[in-house]
């Protein structure tokens, strides 16, 4: 089997390289590669490479994800998040390939309290969201058979990270505020590029798979409650932070004002996945213990 992934250098991307390479040949790519186009601002240049490889997989985990820098920067963010995909999608559905692109929460508009589902009616806050969407929509469009997957507060050992910040901050300052109105599940790039090479391998046998997925770790937090499980981990790890935990305080987001909106209720039901693919997704507390022992050592 021959893979192309986009987006080789990102969070996700950088997983993916591991967890692709026993699936078959893999061709990597990044926006600067010397001999392809991974250029998502150059949605011809990246279709001309699915063209040219002629690919049995196209992973794309390239995306234009600064979410406040999008509201300035329509346009690009559209080209790499909507027509980029649209070309890959049109490409790979010439050369007979599937397409596993990756979505967000940020589709949805936040509201209530209830998991979303795969069928719930779509309401981006954000140009981020929107272009997220219209992404999707472009594949869907497509003859091109795919794989979706909606994932939400992503994060990695590689990189910075919302556990890191808040580590960082509490060893420089003696005070933190954390929203705590925001309620969704943090998870590993490791997961969703183990879930996304095991869904591969079962989607190839069973065509009928194709579709959009709720991917996210199991459970359910806050920034202030995860902020408060990272700066645990690290006191028990015996890292001296210089901000006592009666002093990290809890904010709405309405307090902490920025350009793009942010949805309250990113939770995502994923029961879909779970039940077409058979697989159980562990809770994130699980995830997230295990990045912050690989950087403390514990
Ligand atoms: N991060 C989250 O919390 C989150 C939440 C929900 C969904 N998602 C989705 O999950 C997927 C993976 O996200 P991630 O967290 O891995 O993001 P990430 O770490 O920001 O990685 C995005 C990658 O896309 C690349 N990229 C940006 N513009 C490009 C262009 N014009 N051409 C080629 N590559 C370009 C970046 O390359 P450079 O390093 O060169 O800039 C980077 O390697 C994305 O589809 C994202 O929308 C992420």
């Amino acid at each position: 089997m021959k893979i192309l992934l986009f987006g080789k250098n990102g969070q996700v991307g950088w997983e993916l390289q591991r967890s692709l390479a026993p699936l078959g040949e893999l061709l990597a790519l990044d926006r600067h590669d010397r001999h392809y186009c991974g250029d998502l601002s150059n949605p011809e240049g990246v279709a001309a490479t699915v063209r040219a490889v002629r690919p049995d997989v196209v992973v794309n985990a390239a995306a234009y994800t600064a979410v406040d820098k999008a509201e300035s920067e329509i346009e690009l963010a559209n080209t790499v998040n909507c027509a980029a995909p649209r070309a890959m999608a049109d490409a790979a559905s010439e050369c007979g390939a599937w397409l596993v692109h990756y979505s967000t929460d940020y589709v949805f508009d936040g509201s209530g309290d209830r998991a979303w589902r795969e069928d719930d009616a779509t309401g981006p806050l954000s140009v981020y969201g929107q272009t997220k969407l219209a992404g999707e929509c472009a594949i869907q469009a497509s003859a091109c058979r795919h794989l979706i997957f909606r994932t939400s507060w992503v994060y990695a050992a590689r990189g910075n990270n919302f556990a890191k910040t808040m580590l960082r901050l509490a060893q420089e300052r003696q005070q933190l505020s954390v929203i705590n109105d925001q309620f969704g599940a943090p998870t590993g790039a490791e997961l969703l590029a183990d879930v996304a090479a095991h869904a591969i391998r079962s989607a190839l046998q069973a065509p009928e798979l194709a579709g959009v997925y709720h991917l996210t770790a199991a459970g359910e937090t806050s920034w202030y409650e995860y902020a408060h499980f990272a700066l645990d981990f690290a006191r028990q790890a015996g890292v001296a932070l210089n901000t006592p935990k009666q002093a990290v305080t809890a904010i709405p987001t309405s307090a902490y004002q920025t350009p793009a909106k942010r949805p309250l209720n990113s939770r995502l039901n994923t029961e879909k996945l779970q039940t077409a693919f058979d697989f159980r997704l562990p809770p994130w507390q699980d995830g997230v213990e295990r990045m912050l022992s690989e950087l403390y050592g514990r």
